[in-house]
């Protein structure tokens, strides 16, 4: 097994080797062939996607009676955390009227999913449903419903592999990996980026997201999260945005270190629209050093004036925002630009962090001279 491995913006250790899992499944399938040896009719193989896949299969070649197979597609996960909302997303692949069935599911957390299913399948005319799932979180597991056959229990920790995925990704490994808490938070990677309006900072805020596994931290993303939260936080928030009055510097910089602690085994951050003066940088700087970490480094995309202007016009002529075209009202955001951000640069040229890159030229010429900015903290 590979020791430590990033998926996505995470680091995972490795937690339990195919080796095990194989003799787990070796005994969940001879138990299930036992109680299946006489059993009158064919038994309907459920597999769960996406997660039961890789289970499904290994299960499948050591069951010896005869067997069908279908599937069904739900989903419950985004992130690392339970939404507990079931979604079906694909129907069952064949008609289970009057069948036993027998569900495969990678994992059961809450059981709210497998719950869900086990309704449905009912519903759905089923004449018997079994439960058998690779693993089970005891320590969550908060529903009455009986799991016939669970192959493995774990503790309530995040893993990826085998099938399971931390957003889609990571479902290719062999073996189990771990939510890696430990590394240390001094390994953590933190960069802005930086630039006047058009330069581009979305477009390349998401290349070097993929490419280095960062986890972008956008203040705009966090307060709309917040909001729709209704957490007290975003309702302060929300308050102030209605009066059309900015939001404090403290309510921000809480969000933002939140956001740090909330998110372990994390490569990286990159923020983006963070900080906006100088007094914003300073405190971000502090927020940083209490958790042993510093800006490593400003990615600043330069463009001229000249370019600016031009497209801040050209954008809001295409979407169609007529005041925006102005040209005193382009001068006036141009200059505002300037009168706030400049010092922001100048106090980090001043830490040495600070890294210019030309802003002009194709996307990916942009972006291949951020990489090669980035080389530096691999
Ligand atoms: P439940 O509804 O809370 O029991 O969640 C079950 C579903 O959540 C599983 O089918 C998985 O798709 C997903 N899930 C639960 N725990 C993990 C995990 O540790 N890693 C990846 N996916 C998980
Ligand atoms: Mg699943």
């Amino acid at each position: 097994m590979e020791n430590r491995i990033l998926v996505k913006d995470r680091y995972f250790v490795p937690y339990i080797p195919y080796e095990r899992l194989e003799q787990a499944i070796d005994a969940v399938a001879e138990r299930i062939n036992h109680d299946f040896k006489n059993f009158n009719g064919t038994p309907i193989i459920l597999c769960v996607l996406n997660g039961s896949i890789l289970f499904t299969g290994e299960l499948m070649k050591r069951l010896n009676f005869p067997c069908e197979f279908s599937s069904i597609r739900l989903s419950s996960y985004e992130g690392t955390l339970s939404t507990g909302v079931t979604r079906k997303v694909l129907g069952l692949t064949s008609s289970i009227k009057g069948r036993t069935v027998i569900v495969v599911e990678d994992i059961v957390d809450t059981g709210k999913t497998i719950t869900d299913l086990h309704a449905l399948l009912l519903d759905a005319g089923a004449a018997d449903v079994k439960i058998c799932t690779m693993l089970l979180k005891p320590e969550v597991y908060k529903k009455e419903l009986k799991l016939d056959y669970v192959a493995m229990e774990i503790e309530n920790r995040f893993i990826v592999g085998f099938g399971l995925d931390y957003d889609q990704l990571g479902r290719n490994y062999k073996d189990i990996y771990i939510l890696d808490t430990n590394t240390p938070r001094t390994m953590r990677k933190h960069f802005l980026i930086f630039g006047p309006p058009g330069a581009g900072k979305g477009t390349q805020a998401a290349l070097m997201i993929e490419r280095f596994g960062l986890r972008h931290v956008s203040t705009g993303d966090l307060l709309r999260r917040e909001i729709a939260n209704g957490t007290p936080l975003g309702q302060q928030a929300k308050t102030l945005i209605d009066q059309g009055l900015l939001v404090p510097d403290e309510v921000v910089e809480g969000m933002i270190a939140s956001e740090l602690d909330a998110n372990p085994g994390v490569k990286g951050f990159i923020f983006d629209g963070f900080p906006r003066t100088t007094a914003q940088a300073e405190h971000l700087d502090r927020i940083l050093a209490d958790r042993d970490g510093k800006v490593d480094a400003v990615v600043s995309l330069m463009i001229p004036d000249e370019t600016v202007f031009e497209r801040i016009r050209h954008r809001a002529e295409v979407e169609n925002r007529v005041d925006d075209t102005k040209p005193e009202i382009i001068q006036n955001r141009i200059d505002t630009y300037h009168a706030k951000t400049e010092p922001v640069i100048s106090y980090y040229k001043g830490k040495g962090c600070y890294r210019e890159i030309d802003g002009l030229g194709t996307i990916d010429e942009v972006f291949d001279k951020i990489c090669a900015v980035m080389k530096d903290y691999e």
